[in-house]
């Protein structure tokens, strides 16, 4: 269990994106109007570098990092500082829940995934890409259930780190990942690597 790092000095940008998502979240909106303008958001969040201390770059010795920055308290979304080492990446994975990814620093490849078979099998899915974003600092993608939920995110670079910030509606605690070979799926649980307290 992660204990939580007390609540650090944040960008203030980042902290008036909490609160400009927490408005968005307070609105009798659909899912897909949300994730619409909740991109919008994002989409200036890393337009300009975002100051981000070491405490929330934390990675693990294998795979990305994933580090909690904030937790709603009344909507429950959460948004996620994730590290990517040089070459790192995950396998195709879905939330359940709507969710914004933003580049903020370094070059990752975002693919959006569509099922294609009947869904019913929690042990086999089959998927099809939907085509890769190639993220720079500033862009963005969204994921949204039913149909654009399965989603993969890895770092192309040998050499250089990325950040990304992802905001997702609800607390992706459990999810289902895919092995794109063979088509088998597992669950797993999210755990962070730090929490920001407060
Ligand atoms: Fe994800």
């Amino acid at each position: 269990m992660t204990q939580p790092t007390p609540a650090a000095a944040l960008d203030a940008r980042l902290v008036r994106y909490f609160e400009d998502v927490r408005a968005i979240a307070a609105q009798p909106l659909s899912p897909s109007a949300k994730v619409r303008r909740v991109r919008e958001l994002a989409s200036a969040l890393v337009a300009a570098p975002l100051v981000v201390g070491p405490e929330f770059r934390r990675f693990p010795e294998r795979g990305y990092g994933r580090n909690l920055l904030y937790r709603d308290p009344d909507h429950g979304f959460v948004v996620i500082a994730m590290v990517w080492p040089p070459a790192s990446g995950g396998l195709p994975h879905d939330h359940g829940t709507w969710g914004v990814v933003a580049v903020a620093e370094g070059e990752v490849e975002v693919t959006n995934f569509e099922r294609e078979d009947d869904g019913r099998d929690e042990t086999h899915a089959s998927l099809r890409s939907l085509g890769v974003v190639h993220g720079r600092p500033g862009a963005t993608a969204t994921v949204l259930p039913p149909h654009e939920d399965f989603h993969s995110v890895r770092n192309p670079s040998r050499e250089r780190f990325a950040m990304t910030i992802h905001t997702y509606g609800c607390e992706p605690a459990d999810f289902h990942r895919v092995d794109l070979a063979s088509g088998a799926m597992s669950r797993g649980t999210l755990a962070y690597d730090n929490v920001r307290a407060g």
